[in-house]
């Protein structure tokens, strides 16, 4: 049974998920690829596990426990390039790096894994979203694999990767992508104020830790940048104009200072929806991007239509002009999002490490 050494970088909503999924399928994974996914190393944002010849069902399953209670590992957090070396001076040979995490600046240690030789795996955005030149090498590289940095897990990258392989080529990529925005637009849309909503978003886990991520756009903006660069549009941030949902001068303040002066903005939401509303119209926040550049922002869309009521991607190609190609769903959640990071694994596991399919 070949044996694929996994190294874990965030044990979060999504990390726990992965975990719980690969526990859950390895038998049936087992038995359909001749192959097993072994964690040998799993981080958090204070310390680490290490185990090389990789952690057992049964103490992963206490991990799981452990960060959910809020807990952390216990090990200094060596740097990643150090852990990648670990591993290769343990001697295994095919490791996946999974980056679960929202961190910026780990691009070195993407860099040094495939080095290695080793593949990776990305929920995180962030090494794809920045200049052009450093994503780009990340974007085209079929040893990185990163289905789940838009869409949360729906095949999206792969239906945009499809296109451009059968030759047809994308003109404009719209999409209500953000199930954090289009929960705060469907609230304010029932009348609830957005402080509130807002409130419970945060409470629930839908938005990042600090929601101005969400709120400024930033977060769409980086799909947006994903799915443009992946077209074959070598965009850059400043060709996006990106409407933000607070004012700059809340922009300095704390976590907590912001919640509470998030009621500051319900009477300008109201008024917004309230304009929309008057011409059968509601208000979400999308995004657009075409090969000159795109936006990203708070738009009318018709009440009760399904750009209205579902998290979508659609792509307008040659083959699909009108209506455009349309990706669908309900909003993902951290399961969706893990299958979509497991389901890469999978994929490298078949296509770079040679495990093959062989029953049903
Ligand atoms: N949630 C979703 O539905 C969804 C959908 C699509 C994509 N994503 C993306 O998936 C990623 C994870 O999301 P999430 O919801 O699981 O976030 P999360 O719950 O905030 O988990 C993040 C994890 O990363 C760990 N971490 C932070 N800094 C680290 C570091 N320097 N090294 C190693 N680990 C570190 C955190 O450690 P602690 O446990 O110590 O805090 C935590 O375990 C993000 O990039 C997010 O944008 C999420």
């Amino acid at each position: 049974m070949k044996q694929i050494a996994i190294i874990l970088l965030g044990v979060g909503g999504v990390g726990r998920a992965l975990l719980r999924q690969i526990v859950r399928g390895r038998d049936i994974f087992a038995h359909r690829n001749q192959c097993q996914f072994n964690l040998v190393a799993l981080t958090d944002s204070q310390g680490w596990v290490w185990q090389p010849t990789g952690f057992t069902d049964g103490q992963l399953g206490e991990m799981i426990a452990h960060k959910e209670a809020g807990g952390h590992f216990p090990g200094l957090r060596p740097p990643i390039q150090e852990m990648l070396q670990m591993a290769q001076d343990a001697g295994l040979r095919d490791l996946i790096l999974v980056d679960v995490t929202a961190e910026a600046g780990l691009e070195p240690a993407l860099n040094r894994a495939l080095e290695l030789g080793y593949t990776a795996v990305l929920a995180n955005k962030k090494p794809f979203a920045g200049p052009w030149q450093t994503a780009q090498s990340y974007l085209h590289n079929p040893r990185v694999r990163h289905e789940s940095t838009v869409g949360g897990g729906q095949p999206v990258i792969a239906t945009l990767r499809y296109l451009r392989d059968t030759g047809d080529p994308v003109h404009h990529i719209s999409g209500q992508m953000s199930g954090t925005l289009g929960f705060l637009c469907q609230q304010i849309e029932s009348g609830r104020p957005f402080a509130d909503a807002l409130a419970e978003a945060k409470s629930k886990g839908y938005t990042e830790p600090d929601p101005r991520e969400d709120l400024g756009g930033r977060d769409v903006l980086r799909k947006l940048l994903i799915l443009g660069r992946l077209a074959g549009w070598p965009l850059e941030e400043a060709d996006f104009t990106v409407e933000s949902l607070y004012p700059a001068e809340m922009a300095a303040l704390s976590v907590p200072e912001f919640m509470a002066a998030a009621a500051t903005l319900n009477a300008t939401f109201a008024q917004r929806m309230q304009a929309a509303a008057a011409t059968g119209h509601t208000l979400r926040f999308v995004g657009e991007v075409t090969p000159q550049g795109g936006f990203v922002g708070l738009k009318p869309v018709p009440q009760n239509s399904p750009q209205a009521n579902l998290k979508y991607i659609s792509f307008q190609t040659d083959h699909y002009q009108s209506p455009p190609l349309m990706i669908a769903g309900q909003g993902a959640g951290v399961a969706m999002t893990a299958a979509g990071v497991l389901g890469d694994m999978i994929g490298l596991a078949r296509e770079v490490y040679g495990s093959v399919e062989t029953r049903d």
